[in-house]
């Protein structure tokens, strides 16, 4: 029986230290991270990971999902730094010795600053320029990894970036998130159909961002249509247009794409929390509140969830499953361990009801750089002193790996 994957998640702007020459750089240089704090150390990964493998050893895990940074490895268009590609080629050679499966993401929401000044994933280009990336570096890392996740969280990245105005480059433009939501789709059409022309069997998804809506009335109509429709647009649009190669309006004019259709050989899920939706007339809906405990990011604490999302999905798609993100910000772990537990109870009964989930990657195996939220939002099984650079396990690190260990080949019964 092939062992069912355990690990943890982290992305390179996050944790790795020593990056300038990205869209996020200029956002904190422009004083948007609401502590004042500077990624710029971080958690010192990039000169530590042999360090914090012995982590993902310590909890046990068989598998490490992490990011590779755009903007080191083509620092100017078209100029690849080869030194930057051998040390994720040295970084992948030593999880190869650990027996540590390497979960690779191509993309997590950072880009470099040349791209970013081309006008990013809003340039018509944009899939053919991700291409040219995917193509340099594919030789590279191709004997290596199996799974492949081409782009972290598209539609977060879209809507945060472009509509909300929240992350860079800070727009509130509908047209612009469609377009963009649109090229993020084509850019993982083009990066999947490269992966699999050098490995064929490579296991391509994107990591998908799933939030539960849920109605604040259950007996008021326009709570409910508002819930379904956040649902439709936000949790299973862009998963349909993988599986179905079809983009439908608002995001094109419902254009059809062959290579689009089944790009993902399995779905993978981050999943955090829930938000209850009420309707209101001005901007379609707000948030309602609940008397019920929340977790330092200000998100209601629900690893149940996870049950019915992925018993959702299942039934939707027919898919593989790999929960590619999955954790909680609990500065003092207070709820952490109890959240691992109820998860993983949750996924078991998800697969009772028929869910193929083959692997779980928690989010974080540190501490580390929280985007807009700095250092304040601690996320990780490792705690990190930021001045020392120390990692120390949490109680929860103790929890995750119990159950790896007692999940060791999967979570049927
Ligand atoms: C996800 C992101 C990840 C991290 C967690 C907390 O949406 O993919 O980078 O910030 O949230």
């Amino acid at each position: 029986m092939q062992e069912f994957l355990w690990g943890t998640a982290t992305a390179s702007y996050q944790v790795e230290g020593g990056i300038q020459n990205n869209d996020w750089w200029e956002w904190e240089k422009a004083g948007r991270i609401k502590t004042g704090d500077s990624a710029l150390v971080a958690c010192d990964h990039y000169n530590r990971y042999k360090d914090d493998f012995k982590l993902i050893k310590f909890l046990e895990n068989n598998a490490y999902r992490f990011s590779i940074e755009w903007s080191r490895i083509e620092p100017e268009r078209g100029k690849f730094d080869e030194k930057a590609i051998e040390h994720y080629v040295e970084m992948l050679e030593e999880l190869k010795n650990l027996g540590v499966e390497p979960i690779l993401t191509l993309h997590h929401f950072t880009i470099p600053l040349w791209f970013k000044e081309m006008g990013g994933f809003l340039n018509e280009e944009s899939p053919k320029i991700f291409a040219d990336y995917i193509k340099h570096v594919m030789p590279y890392f191709k004997d290596y990894v199996n799974y492949w996740i081409t782009i972290n969280e598209p539609m977060i990245l879209s809507s945060l970036g472009y509509f909300l105005g929240m992350w860079p480059p800070g727009e509130h433009s509908a047209r612009n998130t469609f377009k963009v939501s649109k090229n993020l789709l084509l850019s993982h059409m083009e990066a999947n159909k490269i992966i699999k022309e050098n490995r064929s069997g490579a296991q391509v998804s994107i990591a998908h961002h799933i939030l539960i809506f849920e109605p604040d009335k259950l007996w008021n109509p326009l709570d409910g249509a508002i819930a379904r429709f956040n649902n439709f647009i936000l949790n299973y649009s862009f998963l349909d247009v993988l599986t179905t190669g079809k983009i439908p309006y608002p995001f094109s004019r419902g254009e059809f794409y062959s290579d689009l259709k089944d790009s993902i050989d399995f779905i993978g899920l981050n999943y955090y929390t829930r938000v209850f939706v009420k309707f209101s007339p001005k901007g379609l809906f707000r948030e309602a509140e609940r008397k019920m405990p929340k977790n330092d990011f200000n998100q209601y604490i629900y690893p149940e969830g996870i049950e019915r999302v992925l018993v959702n999905l299942a039934n939707r798609y027919g898919l593989r499953i790999m929960i590619t993100e999955n954790g909680i910000a609990d500065r003092e772990d207070k709820w952490r361990s109890e959240y691992i537990l109820k998860t993983a109870e949750s996924m078991k009964n998800a697969v009772k009801k028929g869910a193929d989930i083959f692997g779980y990657m928690f989010w974080s195996l540190m501490d580390n750089f929280e985007w807009n939220e700095g250092y304040s939002m601690k996320f990780g099984l490792f705690e990190v002193n930021f001045e020392t650079q120390e990692r120390k396990p949490r109680k929860s690190a103790f929890t995750y790996r119990d159950i790896a260990k007692k999940f060791k080949n999967g979570l049927k019964e």
